[in-house]
């Protein structure tokens, strides 16, 4: 399938106050240099809040994670959980067409979507109010078939009971989420017939329709009020002074070199010494367009990428406009140290042979 951003994109995006203070505290999870690891999680919060992942927000959050937007987009474009065309303002209803829903009448299901909501999947509803798409085997192919609705699970459905929730759904109320047949779990559909000793007494539904049904929330989207953001792993001083830091991270010192993110330009050159500049791209995640950059920047040659600091390399990170944070992230030092020396890298031996090189992406 197909996923491309949609034609129409709002102008811009912004976190709410309590999603951005959210999103900055999930960023300090991360050590210096893999803000980028939080990429899902702020991605998902975007899209809770909006309903759906538009190209204003993708761009945001990677810039708030110093990532370039090519990296954001392939994330998003990925996985299906981010939807990337407008949902239904109430719910976006996601039915399993794998093999058990199948063959237990999940066309039966399509059938009550493309009637009452939309004739095709990742479209509105008349009023809005809903959207709708085939999904693969959500797991729980035992109580066939089935939807996920927001939150939660709607299992052994048929089309009547199908088009009840949908009708409870519009009238602004939770339909019970879990079997719709009565079953507790995924007994046998005719009732147990082995273990059937202190079942008696049981509760009317199981753990998790008990939850769902005590919470309500099945299609409320979260909006960054439900629990107060926690950072433990700041330690209390820190902890003030973390979302300043997370909102734009400090790029990218290498892992292991030092706890300073002060930035220190490092030594330039106008021209490559000799009027030759060494090639660059055999340096892993180089590539001619990141090349020419760095020359802009004065570095034409493996000793002066070698005699980088920990805080000259943040500096360049910091420098490489649209690769931010790529130098560490790829030792650039590192190899540049061995092709200084004459010694040849796996990849620069590879890249001679093969005539590859690594493509700026
Ligand atoms: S086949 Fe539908 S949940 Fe597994």
């Amino acid at each position: 399938m197909l996923r491309r951003l949609h034609a129409d994109q709002p102008e811009s995006f912004a976190f709410t106050p309590a999603n951005l203070k959210w999103a900055e505290a999930q960023i300090t999870k991360y050590p210096a240099g893999r803000q980028a690891s939080a990429i899902i999680p702020l991605l998902w919060r975007a899209q809770e809040q909006e309903g759906w992942l538009t190209k204003p927000a993708i761009e945001h959050v990677a810039d708030m994670l110093g990532m370039a937007y090519i990296r954001a987009l392939e994330v998003a474009t990925f996985y299906f959980m981010f939807q990337l065309q407008p949902v239904g303002s109430v719910a976006h209803i996601q039915i399993c067409g794998t093999t058990s829903c199948m063959i237990c009448g999940a066309e039966n299901l399509y059938a009550v979507c493309r009637e009452r909501i939309a004739p095709t999947p990742h479209t509105l509803s008349a009023d809005g109010k809903f959207s709708w798409e085939e999904v693969e085997c959500l797991g729980a192919c035992a109580n066939a078939p089935m939807a996920q609705i927001g939150k939660d699970y709607y299992e052994d459905l048929t089309a009547e009971s199908f088009a009840r929730i949908l009708d409870e759904f519009a009238a602004g109320r939770v339909p019970q989420p879990g079997s719709q047949t009565g079953r507790y779990a995924a007994e046998p559909a005719a009732g147990l017939t082995a273990l059937t000793a202190g079942t008696e007494g049981k509760a009317a539904h199981n753990a998790t329709v008990t939850q769902a049904l005590k919470l309500g929330d099945t299609v409320k989207r979260i909006d960054g009020s439900e629990v107060p953001v926690l950072t433990p792993w700041l330690g209390a001083a820190k902890a003030a002074a973390a979302p300043a830091q997370a909102t734009r991270p400090a790029p990218a010192p290498a892992p292991a070199a030092a706890p300073s993110t002060a930035l220190a330009k490092p030594a330039v050159l106008a021209v490559a010494r000799g009027g030759t500049a060494d090639d660059l791209k055999l340096i892993k995640g180089v590539g001619p367009k990141l090349e020419t950059l760095l020359h802009s920047l004065g570095f034409f040659h493996y000793d002066q990428i070698a005699d980088w600091s920990a805080a000259e390399l943040a500096w360049v990170d910091d420098n490489l406009e649209g690769f931010k944070g790529r130098a560490s992230r790829d030792g650039w030092v590192e190899q540049a140290k061995m092709l200084a020396t004459g010694a040849v890298t796996e990849f620069a031996a590879r890249a001679r042979k093969e005539g590859l090189y690594d493509k700026d992406k």
